[in-house]
């Protein structure tokens, strides 16, 4: 049989490249009645505040042709709770957990690093400065290089864990915030993040979202998101987790090929709770299929 692991930082090997998006699958407690977790390469949590927060005004989310649009609002219990009641479940899985962290402030970003540096469980943070539907902190920091590199010294500084920095789509220069990030010390990339999108309601003439926009997500995202993630993974030397609209392991294989290490999917798991395994197994068919014995034989492969 191929061989699906990847090393993807030291320390943090996935079984194979297939990691759950931030956001769509919670804290693992309902995914984990869907689906096994032990099939996937990697879970990543919610997106996780120093304090509770209870998110956007309703509706938050609406089904457009090709994808999704959501503005939560980084609804979630707050990082103690976290520690306190996720952490010890996360513990007993044999699937690395990775907790996505947003702040309101570089101190917030710090401040939640510190709390989740050497707790059992954790075994590296996804650095959230791409949500486009909160207010304050978060995208603000993380629409410029300059801000992206001081959150990400801020989070280095404060925990020894792996540090994935996720880059937004909502810039006019990725590579520029990909290696903004990558000179300030982020372990890895993962990007993309949702596109800021919105719809009105005609007949009310009004936005149909509470938070007015949203972020756009699903198969209508994926030739945008392949075309970023090709173009950073050439402009840096750390791993890029690639990922953006992602339904299909021939989805899966495209940003592979495009040169990232390993790829998240979200909203195609919110369809079909079965679409990871799926995409495992396909990825593990293609290589049999074109007598493939190691994932590396297909990281950027296309590139070369
Ligand atoms: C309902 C929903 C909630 C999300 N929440 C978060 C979050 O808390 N933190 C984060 O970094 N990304 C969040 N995302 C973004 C996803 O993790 C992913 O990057 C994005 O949706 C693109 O991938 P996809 O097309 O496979 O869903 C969310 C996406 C959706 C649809």
């Amino acid at each position: 049989m191929p061989d699906l692991s990847v090393q993807l930082l030291p320390g943090l090997t996935l079984k194979n490249p297939v990691v759950a998006a931030s956001g769509t699958a919670g804290y693992g407690d309902e995914p984990s009645r869907l689906y096994d977790i032990a099939d996937i390469g990697a879970f990543v949590c919610k997106g996780t505040t120093l304090k509770p927060r209870a998110g956007n005004p309703q509706p938050r989310i609406m089904e457009t042709e090709n994808g999704l649009l959501n503005a939560i609002g980084l609804q979630n219990p707050g990082v103690e709770y976290v520690v306190q009641h996720f952490a010890p479940i996360w513990e007993k899985w044999r699937t690395p957990v990775l907790v996505n962290i947003a702040g309101e402030s570089i101190d917030d970003y710090f401040e939640i690093a510190r709390r989740l540096d050497r707790v059992p469980g954790v075994a590296a943070l996804e650095v959230n400065i791409s949500c486009p539907n909160v207010a304050a902190g978060c995208l603000e920091f993380g629409a410029t290089p300059e801000g992206a590199a001081a959150v990400t010294r801020a989070v280095k500084s404060a925990t020894a864990l792996p540090v994935i920095v996720k880059l937004t789509p909502n810039t006019s220069d990725i590579v520029a915030l990909a290696q903004a990030v990558e000179n300030a010390g982020a372990d890895a990339v993962s990007l993309i993040n949702t596109l800021r999108g919105m719809s009105i309601d005609i007949r009310k003439r009004k936005p149909v979202l509470g938070n007015v926009t949203g972020g756009l997500s699903g198969p209508a995202i994926k030739p945008v998101a392949l075309a970023m993630v090709w173009r950073v993974a050439a402009g840096v030397k750390i791993p890029v987790i690639g990922g953006g609209g992602i339904a299909t392991a021939e989805d899966a294989l495209e940003f592979l090929l495009a040169g990232a290490s390993a790829i998240e999917v979200g909203t195609a798991a919110l369809v079909n709770p079965g679409a990871l395994k799926d995409i495992v197994k396909g990825i593990e068919k293609y290589m049999l299929q074109w007598k493939l014995t190691e994932i590396s034989q297909l990281i950027g492969a296309a590139r070369r």
